[in-house]
């Protein structure tokens, strides 16, 4: 990180002890604290401490991973980590991008976004490339305003029909770059240690502890 100066600066690092999880998705919240525990990190759930979620408003996934972090935070008192995440297909000039989970509407269907996608895609005529990458922001936000952030991603192609049931979201029409499986068919644990998850959490776990 560098400062109004253009000076690097040094990144904070996280003391042991409590870190709000600010996400309102239990999944989500069961996997990072798996994570943190072992440095020595007591999560505790943005749910359980009744917070609000924000309005996502950013224009980038670390814009809003921070604004989700720096909320929780300033209303908790200690520090929070949260997450924005989503899939950018080229063709589709980053789409559905930020927008990645309203694409499946207020019932969460996916297949529905999926379709949706692979609409885009076609609409756009043969040539359109069928490139794409999950991206994930992570932020660490302390009360007092100070924010680090770090952002991974993965890179592969868009399939179509989609395959697999093993995994969340858009993952069975996302085939990773040097695979011939899709997310949706890969054993959760080979989709953890690759994804734009896995990437984000190498960097912050490298700056931070
Ligand atoms: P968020 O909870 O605002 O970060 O929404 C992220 C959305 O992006 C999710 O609802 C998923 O649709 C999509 N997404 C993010 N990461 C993945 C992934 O690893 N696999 C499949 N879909 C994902």
């Amino acid at each position: 990180m560098s400062d109004d100066f253009g000076q690097e600066q040094a990144i904070r690092k996280l003391a042991s002890g409590k870190l709000v999880i600010a996400s309102h998705n239990a999944g989500k919240v069961r996997e990072i604290a798996a994570l943190l525990g072992l440095y020595g990190i007591e999560p505790i759930s943005a749910g359980s401490l009744d917070l609000p979620e924000p309005e996502e408003t950013g224009t980038t996934f670390i814009a809003n991973a921070e604004l989700k972090a720096m909320q929780a935070a300033d209303l908790s008192g200690l520090p929070a980590l949260a997450d924005d995440s989503g899939l950018c297909v080229e063709a589709l000039g980053g789409d559905p991008g930020l927008f990645s989970a309203r694409w499946a509407g207020p019932d969460k269907d996916f297949g529905l976004a999926m379709k949706k996608v692979w609409d885009g895609i076609e609409a756009k005529g043969p040539e359109a490339g069928h490139d794409a990458h999950f991206v994930c922001a992570l932020a660490l936000a302390w009360p007092d305003g100070h924010v680090e952030a770090f952002e991974g991603r993965v890179d592969g192609t868009i399939i179509w029909p989609p395959r697999g049931d093993k995994g969340f979201g858009y993952d069975p029409m996302f085939q990773p770059h040097g695979y011939d499986i899709s997310f949706g068919e890969m054993d959760p644990d080979a989709k953890h240690a690759m994804s734009h998850r896995a990437h984000a959490f190498a960097q912050l776990v490298k700056a931070v502890f």
